[in-house]
């Protein structure tokens, strides 16, 4: 399976966001702080012309690491038949070349699904903090990825 990874617009988040992320749920509950701010950014992995996987990436800061510049990984998410083919891991690390790129971030953080556990934890992410629930959504942990020490 050849899969490409390019820039897209957030529009065309929407249908795997809802589909995967908020399914059942209202379509605006797919409209995501920040996803059409001046820095943010949204990439899609493409299999045929088709759109079968998303990540969105935003320049936000963790409140514990005050003065030092974050980025947001969100809305990760591949369609179901194309799941386990390493799709998801190839958007994120394709995603953290580009926040490197384009942002020079201290770090990256996000709130995973603890079903996701694995695949942040495989690609170096590491776990902070205690798992939470976000209403309606479940239960989830906060990654990091720490890329650089300096001030
Ligand atoms: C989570 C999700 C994005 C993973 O996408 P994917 O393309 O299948 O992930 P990858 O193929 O890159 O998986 C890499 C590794 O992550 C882990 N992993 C991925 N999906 C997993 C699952 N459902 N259960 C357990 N481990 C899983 C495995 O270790 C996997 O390696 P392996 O296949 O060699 O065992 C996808 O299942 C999905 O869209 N789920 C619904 C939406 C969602 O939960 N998004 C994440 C929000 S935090």
């Amino acid at each position: 399976m050849k899969v490409e990874i390019t820039s897209i617009e957030v529009s065309k988040c929407y249908p795997l966001r809802h589909e995967m992320l908020r399914r059942g749920k209202p379509l605006e509950t797919c409209y995501f702080d920040g996803d059409n701010s001046e820095g943010t950014f949204h990439l899609g992995a493409i299999v045929d012309k088709e759109i079968i996987g998303i990540i969105s990436v935003y320049e936000k800061d963790l409140t514990q690491f005050k003065n030092s510049k974050g980025a947001q990984f969100r809305g990760i998410a591949v369609a179901s038949k194309h799941q386990r083919k390493g799709v998801a891991s190839k958007l994120i690390n394709c995603a953290e070349k580009e926040t490197k790129k384009r942002m020079n971030p201290k770090y990256i953080w996000l709130n995973g699904r603890i079903s996701a556990n694995n695949l942040y934890l495989g690609i170096g992410f590491d776990l902070i903090g205690d798992p939470f629930e976000i209403n309606t959504i479940g239960i989830h942990q906060r990654f990091i990825k720490m890329i650089s020490y300096d001030n």
